[in-house]
């Protein structure tokens, strides 16, 4: 009879001899090394073994089941708001981008940067709305949860998205310590300036980490009447020193001129992340679709940059694959069982 030893990974007091050929059951769900293989048993039926895929090997779910960690501690090296700062003293850039989508999110870790946002911009480039306005709290959790299991190097940053920011620091509160509870994610992104220093303070006296966002704030776009470079020295100082004072660790400036953004990165001790705010800021970020040119170059921002023309190769791709279908060419015997 052919015997092997079964080990529980997940609760590694447990083990079995068990027969290969039986339908063994061991005492509990988990994940287990039979010889040399990793296997996750549901069910408590060996006849139910799931071989344990390479992919789910590299997640944090693995390492939290393999090495018995609460979750999130398996992220060894992550960026946090503490190294945030010191990026700014260190005088090293920050390398931000957006992500929604747990593929997207584990491609941008896996290419090294710093920092994911969770933007309300989802509203635009996934749902295809014109504003950020209509995106909701359980979008965004539904969202940062996928992000956050990609990665686990890079701080997840999530907005806090429309009326939060807008209606009080009670709700603030709340709804940011749902991102956290809900998503595991490090921090929240908060729009406003001098009059949401009082929200911010309360979310950071939270243990809630807030990355301010000032300068051009699309969820103002009504009393703007459009999304324009904003210009007001003042105002954009004011709000950037108050966004400092209230206790974020760092802050997006989006769309003012290069010179005051540059003035303002002087000014504040944390780092300035810069979108359409020139050179001099401590950091970048961008909007993934728009820098891997998904969408057509009228529908997106002067500050973007297209490093790809991904919108182009997915049409072409999947024109050629349509072609192949039609014509009978694909699948061949190489795709065949
Ligand atoms: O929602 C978003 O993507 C943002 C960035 C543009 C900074 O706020």
């Amino acid at each position: 009879m052919p015997l092997d030893r079964m080990r529980c990974l997940t609760n590694p007091g447990l083990m079995h001899d068990f027969d290969t050929r039986l339908d063994a059951r061991p005492e509990r769900p988990g994940l287990y090394r039979i010889g040399d293989r990793v296997y996750w048993i549901f069910r408590c039926r060996i006849s139910r073994f799931e071989k344990c895929s390479p992919a789910f090997r590299s997640t944090e779910s693995w390492h939290r089941l393999r090495y018995k960690m609460p979750p999130n501690s398996s992220r060894k090296n992550r960026m946090t708001a503490p190294k945030f700062r010191r990026f700014k003293l260190d005088g090293r850039k920050i390398v931000m981008l957006t992500a929604y989508d747990w593929i997207s999110a584990r491609l941008l870790e896996e290419a090294g940067i710093d920092a994911v946002l969770v933007g309300d911009s989802l509203a635009n480039v996934v749902q295809g709305k014109g504003t950020t306005l209509p995106v909701t709290l359980e979008e965004m959790i539904y969202h940062a949860e996928m992000v956050v299991r990609a990665v686990s190097r890079a701080m997840v940053v999530v907005d806090l998205p429309f009326p939060y920011c807008q209606s009080g620091k009670k709700r603030a509160v709340s709804a940011a310590a749902r991102i956290l509870k809900e998503t595991q994610a490090d921090a929240v992104k908060l729009e406003g300036g001098r009059n949401r220093a009082a929200t911010i303070r309360a979310v950071v006296e939270a243990g809630i980490p807030v990355l301010g966002h000032c300068g051009l704030m699309p969820q103002n776009v009504r009393e703007y009447g459009g999304f324009s470079v904003q210009r007001d020295r003042e105002q954009l100082l004011g709000d950037a020193t108050a966004i400092e004072a209230a206790g974020a660790f760092g802050v997006v400036l989006e769309c003012i001129p290069a010179e005051l953004a540059r003035e303002t990165s002087k000014k504040l001790a944390i780092p300035t992340i810069g979108i359409g705010a020139g050179a001099d800021c401590d950091g970048q970020i961008l909007v993934m679709h728009d820098m891997l040119g998904f969408r057509d170059e009228d529908d997106i921002p002067k500050h973007n940059k297209r490093y790809a023309d991904l919108g182009a190769t997915v049409k072409d791709a999947v024109a050629r694959y349509a072609e192949e279908v039609r014509s009978g060419s694909f699948p061949t015997v190489e795709q065949s069982f």
